[in-house]
Formats: structure tokens, C-alpha cells, sequence
């Protein structure tokens, strides 16, 4: 970290250029490369990667294509849907023991009918009648942090992870479930991604979808056990609801397509595990990354603190006040930004089609990169430094197509008002009462397997915030 550091163009002064893996000045050879991304997707890119806007590679039998400015990010995701709203294979092989066909891989019909039916239940506009519940659920993550010794160690994104779950749990699937359900899903999606294959080589070297590919035990066992808590889940369902409770997943439940058929209980099970796979891991990646960004930049910090004392003083925040919080909103875009949860949105080509007049072939990957797009020294000023600033200044402001944290075009993230509502309570009525400090000697470095982690843990120490002692 420099001493100094740039100062920046709106004239505050910042020192801190968070952690990111090497780059490369030249290519390593496709052998290294894959290496690479077994490991970890950030560190296979070059300098030149970050700049690039239309690039096309051939990766044995694929050709890759790398979208990397707004224009070519909209003709593709937007323009081209049709022809480039397939999922990788990899992506599809990695989530499909999980998912089966469930919105977040499937494609076609199954995807135009299936998003008919879930992206109305967790809708921006259901997000105020949610926002009691996150407020209640993060009341209670405060209280027990609170009981915990002054100077006491959290590994952050366990803890948040934890949080976001018990959320996604009591909002959409029931405030009366009686089991750890939500800690039961966290373990198994952390060994589910710690187990699964990174690159799928068989879609590489062209052979086809319908192969088998090599699943480990420890990974059928963690997709066993999710998928249990998920049956037992929907199985009390009935229950819960003579009983009394109000639960949002009885909107899939109780949903009927055209033809008035129910959805097939397997289909309600995929539909689940994508609602509690996307709704939890996402926004708790982004919240441990944003305490560690606030973390090292006491400027921040004391900026946010200022913003919600004079907002809300004593008071517990309303889903009102969310629009009264910008800095907050403006510190997680930014920590979206340099961390995106999913850094990689790839797709398959399933017909011909033009991007920028050039031809892609049927088969071929089509990449969009936030990890690469919103670092671009093109479209952003400094691009590797924190500076939640850049999203309060209009001026400033980026294209739709140029900041992608949740996609864009048919497929964006149906749960994006929610995933900012939940965030932006947890982090001003976590940052109100508690300082979170880096355990000193840890060293941070992002690591994308299926989404964008600090590492395996991220482990801080607890104290009160200034004033709270
Ligand atoms: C900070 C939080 C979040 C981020 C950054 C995020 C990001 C994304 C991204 C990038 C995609 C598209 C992936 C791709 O195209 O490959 C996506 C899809 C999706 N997300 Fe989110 N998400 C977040 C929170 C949530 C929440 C809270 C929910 C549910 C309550 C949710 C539900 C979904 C669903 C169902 C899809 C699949 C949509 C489709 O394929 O049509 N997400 N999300």
C-alpha cells in the first residue's frame, strides 16, 4: 500500500489499492492457463485483457470470444438473447447435480416459463414487504455479536453468509421453519463449490453435453444434503400455512402455467435451490468484501458513520430510509464493482449470429467479464483503487452496459432490488454498533471459483464502534 497515493480527481485524497491476483504481460501457454483456472479465474488474464473491447481466442476445439465495452456487452446480451442466452457448459455442468433445470442454467422454453414464474416472487416491488423481516433478522445477528467478548474473532464471511441465508430463509421460504436450515444450506454450498470441477475440459476439447462428467463424493454428499433440507422444506410447507404462516414460496407451490398444470415437484425443488443459491452466496461475498474494504480505508469509514448519524441517528432504519443512504449505496456499488460476486458470465452460442459485424460460430463461448469490464482503464478513472465516490458524481455515473454485477439484458439478476435492500440494512446497522479489524497477518486475496470469495475465510476482530463501548 502506497503512502501517499493518488490523489483523486474530486480532490480526496486515497491510499488504498485493494488485492488483486498478478497479470500477465504476455499469454502463459493454454496448459498453464487451465492450471490457472482450476485454481483460481483471475489469475489467467493479461494486462491487456483488462483493456480490450472485441477479442476472439480459439482454446482448442472452442472459440472464445471476450466482450469488454458497453456496445459489445449490449449487442450480446441484450441484441443477441436468443441466440446467446445458453449458459457454458461449464457453468451448466457445474450447477446442474444442484439445480437440475432451474432458472439460473436452464435456457429456451423451460427458462422463459420458469422465469414467468420466480422472478415475481422475490420482484423489486415485494422488497418493502420484505424489508421488516431482513431488518429483524440483522437485529438479531447484531445481538449476538454483541454478546461476544470485546476483541473476539469472526470469520466474516461465514457470518455473513450465515445472515444472508436466514434472510433468503424467513423472507421467501418461511419465518417457521424450527430447524438451522439456512446453516445447514451454507455448509453445504461451501463444500459444494470447494469440491467442484473448475474447468470443464470435456466442453473444451468439443465432446459433447450429455457425457458424465466425474463428480467426487464429498460433492454428491454436500449436493445430498442441500437437497434434503430443500425436500424437507417444501414437504412442512402445508403445514406451516394451516398453521398460519404467510410464505412467499407458496407462490411456486400453488403456480399454474398456461395450462393450468402444476410445476412437477422436482421442478419446485430446482426453482428453490436457485431461489436460496442466488439469493444467499452473492450478497454475503459482497458484504464480507465491503468490511474488508472498509476495513483499510478509515476515510471510508468515517464517511459512511457520518452519513448514518445524520440519517438515523438512534433510531432502526426503515425500508424508507434506504433512499436517504447513499454513501452506503455508493460503497457497496463500488465494492461491486471491484469484487463482483460472479465475475465471469459466460455463454454458448446456440446458433450463427453477428457481434460488432463479427461472425460467431454456433458453439462458441461468448464472455462477458466484470472482473475485466470494470476494471478497464478505458471506462474508469483509477480503475483499482476504492473510491465509492465515482458512484455519487453523475458525471461520473456508468453505462448500464459497463457495470454488470447483476448481469444485464432478459437474464438480469431478478433479484437485484433485494440483494441492495438486505445489504444496505446489514451494513448500516452492523457498521453502527460494531468495528470490524482485518486479524492481523491475514493476507486477502480474491479467489473466483463459482463466485468471487476473500479466500476460504475472512477472519476480523470484533470491537464496539466508536461512541458504543
Ligand atoms: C449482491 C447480490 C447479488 C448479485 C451480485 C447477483 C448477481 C447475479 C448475476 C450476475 C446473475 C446472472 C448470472 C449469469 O448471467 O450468469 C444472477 C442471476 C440470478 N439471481 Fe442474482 N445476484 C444477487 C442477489 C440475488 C438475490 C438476493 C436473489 C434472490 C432473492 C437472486 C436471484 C437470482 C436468480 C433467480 C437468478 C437467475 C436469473 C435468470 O437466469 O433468469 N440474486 N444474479
Amino acid at each position: 500500500m502506497s503512502q501517499t497515493g493518488p490523489v483523486l480527481s474530486n480532490g480526496d485524497a486515497e491510499d488504498f489499492v485493494p488485492p488483486y491476483p498478478f497479470r500477465h504481460e504476455v499469454a502463459p501457454p493454454v496448459w498453464t492457463l487451465i492450471g490457472l483456472a482450476k485454481k483460481n479465474f483471475l489469475s489467467i488474464w493479461t494486462t491487456s485483457d483488462f483493456q480490450g473491447r472485441l477479442r476472439s481466442l480459439k482454446v482448442f476445439c472452442r472459440e472464445l470470444v471476450l466482450c469488454n465495452r458497453p456496445d459489445v456487452v449490449r449487442q450480446a446480451f441484450q441484441t443477441n438473447h436468443i441466440a446467446l442466452q445458453r449458459k457454458s457448459p461449464q457453468m451448466r455442468h457445474a450447477l446442474e447435480p444442484l439445480l437440475g433445470d432451474g432458472l439460473f442454467v436452464s435456457d429456451g422454453e423451460t427458462w422463459m416459463k420458469r422465469r414467468k414464474l420466480v422472478a415475481p416472487i422475490i420482484h423489486g416491488s415485494r422488497v418493502p414487504g420484505f424489508a421488516p423481516t431482513m431488518i429483524g433478522t440483522i437485529e438479531e445477528k447484531c445481538a449476538e455479536w454483541a454478546s461476544r467478548p470485546n476483541g473476539s474473532e469472526v470469520d466474516v464471511l461465514a457470518e455473513m453468509a450465515h445472515l444472508t441465508a436466514e434472510i433468503i430463509s424467513r423472507t421467501i421460504f418461511g419465518r417457521q421453519l424450527g430447524k438451522d436450515y439456512a446453516g445447514e444450506v451454507v455448509r453445504g454450498f461451501t463444500e459444494y463449490q470447494k469440491h467442484i470441477d473448475q474447468v470443464d475440459l470435456l466442453a473444451i476439447f468439443g465432446l459433447p453435453d450429455w457425457l458424465p462428467r466425474f463428480r467426487s463424493k464429498a460433492l454428491k454428499q454436500a449436493n445430498a444434503r442441500i437437497l434434503e433440507v430443500l425436500d424437507e422444506i417444501i414437504d412442512s410447507y402445508h403445514a406451516r400455512k394451516d398453521a398460519g404462516e404467510v410464505s412467499v414460496i407458496g407462490g411456486l407451490l400453488e403456480a399454474r402455467d398456461e395450462d393450468g398444470n402444476p410445476l412437477s415437484r422436482e421442478a419446485i425443488r430446482n426453482e428453490a435451490a436457485v431461489i436460496f443459491m442466488a439469493g444467499h452466496e452473492t450478497t454475503a461475498n459482497t458484504l464480507a468484501w465491503t468490511w474488508f474494504l472498509l476495513s483499510q480505508s478509515p476515510r471510508v469509514l468515517n464517511k459512511l458513520h457520518a452519513e448514518i448519524d445524520a440519517t438515523l441517528g438512534d433510531r432502526t432504519p426503515t425500508f424508507k430510509d434506504i433512499a436517504s443512504l447513499p454513501y452506503a449505496r455508493a460503497v457497496l456499488e463500488e465494492t461491486l464493482r471491484l469484487y463482483p460476486p460472479v465475475p465471469i458470465l459466460a455463454r454458448e452460442a446456440t446458433q450463427d449470429t453477428l457481434i460488432s459485424n463479427k461472425k460467431i460460430r454456433k458453439g462458441s463461448l461468448v464472455l462477458v467479464v466484470p472482473w475485466l469490464m470494470h476494471r478497464n482503464p478505458v471506462l474508469w478513472d483509477l480503475p483499482d483503487t476504492f473510491w465509492p465516490e465515482r458512484f455519487l458524481q453523475d458525471s461520473m455515473k456508468p453505462n448500464k452496459y459497463g457495470y454488470v454485477p447483476f448481469s444485464i439484458g432478459p437474464r438480469i439478476c431478478p433479484g437485484l432490488q433485494f440483494g441492495m435492500t438486505e445489504s444496505i440494512l446489514s451494513l448500516v446497522m452492523l457498521a453502527r454498533q460494531f468495528d470490524l479489524r482485518l486479524k492481523p497477518g491475514t493476507e486477502v486475496q480474491p479467489v473466483c471459483r463459482l463466485t468471487l470469495r476473500p479466500g476460504e475465510t475472512l477472519p476480523m476482530i470484533l470491537q464496539p464502534a466508536a461512541g458504543q463501548g
